[in-house]
């Protein structure tokens, strides 16, 4: 894959070469993740992140990790605060943030509507989440994390358990983590939901066409030799009303006794976040946080070198990060999360 001037959509686009790519450049900015090091490579340029729905993670991490690289951050937050509220198509919408931006970052809550503005778009637009379609830099950091977290306990992606619980419809993190697990080697899929929350039947298709074994259940079961879990939230915002996400709240938790109870020793806890901690949903308990088998936070961690090497890729200065680097003069407390 040429990343250069690419857009990131789906993680359809991608190989295990280029996969391979994006996780050695990641590798290579922990230094400046860290702050031991600093970088002005993209010095000048502007990211435009634009989100038209709620988020934390995803567009602080965007945004921290286009600074970590030396360049500027414009921010468009909500729909009711830019011109798409009075009717702007997202081609026109597009075509005018492109001529602000260098590179665009782009949150949706429709399906496709990230790939309908790169589109109109004059430079590389990646998607941070459309709908309930696609999370595709969520899924490299979380297939980034499995390989860190299974490597620990000297264990590869090819072979491996993975059990992914909640909600597997509305959930677009488990679509794309799948679709990019799919090019790996005999994996077994445990898919745990309420019938009605059931994986897609297109990731279905992708995973039964690699050959992948997968099990669909609505009990939780055959999970004792799983390597991770994946738990996920009702997609309360994908529901019609939030009456109708009550009725499978609260369904599939993971707490200490459960997880003790159902699964091997050092199955690798993970979420994307957020977590819905209210105590009707309460999908992770709070009383695993210091399990050191609790991923959830070096997962998010993770994000930041991830979108680094996105925006070092698609910009064209992946090679050249270190030769832009400079000390960093304030005080910074030792990292090792990333
Ligand atoms: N994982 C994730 O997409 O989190 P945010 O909704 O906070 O961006």
């Amino acid at each position: 894959m040429n990343f250069t001037g690419a857009n990131i959509l789906s993680v359809d686009q991608f190989d295990i070469d280029s996969i391979q790519t994006i996780f050695a450049t990641a590798d290579r900015m922990q230094p400046y993740a860290r702050r031991q090091k600093r970088t002005k490579v993209l010095d000048g340029a502007i990211l435009g992140n634009l989100f038209f729905e709620s988020s934390t993670r995803t567009r602080v991490s965007f945004g921290t990790a286009f600074n970590l690289l030396g360049g500027e951050v414009r921010e468009t937050t909500g729909m009711e605060s830019s011109a798409l509220a009075k009717g702007e198509s997202l081609y026109d919408t597009a075509r005018v943030l492109s001529s602000y931006s260098d590179v665009i970052a782009m949150r949706h809550p429709k399906s496709g509507s990230v790939a309908e503005f790169a589109e109109g778009s004059r430079v590389p637009v990646i998607n941070g989440g459309d709908g309930a379609n696609e999370h595709p830099t969520q899924a490299l950091l979380d297939l980034y994390t499995i390989k860190q977290e299974l490597a620990y306990h000297g264990h590869t992606v090819d072979g491996m358990h993975i059990c992914m619980m909640g909600d597997l419809k509305f959930g677009r993190t488990v679509h794309s983590l799948s679709r990019l697990l799919a090019m790996y080697k005999n994996i077994r899929f445990t898919l745990i939901s309420p019938r009605e929350l059931a994986m897609p039947d297109s990731v279905l298709e992708v995973l039964a066409q690699a050959g992948h074994q997968v099990v669909i259940t609505d009990q939780v079961s055959g999970i004792s030799d799983a390597d991770i879990v994946y738990q996920t939230r009702i997609q309360q915002e994908r529901f019609t009303t939030p009456q109708e996400a009550d009725l499978y709240r609260g369904k599939f938790r993971l707490n200490s006794e459960i997880y003790t109870k159902h699964y091997k020793p050092n199955t690798v806890i993970m979420h994307p976040l957020p977590r819905d901690s209210r105590a009707e949903a309460n999908e992770l308990d709070n009383d695993l946080n210091q399990n050191p088998n609790l991923a959830i936070f070096r997962q998010a961690d993770n994000g930041v070198l991830i979108r680094m090497a996105l925006f070092a890729l698609t910009l064209g200065v992946a090679d050249q990060v270190d030769k832009y680097e400079c000390d960093v003069n304030w005080y910074s407390e030792k990292r090792t999360g990333y």
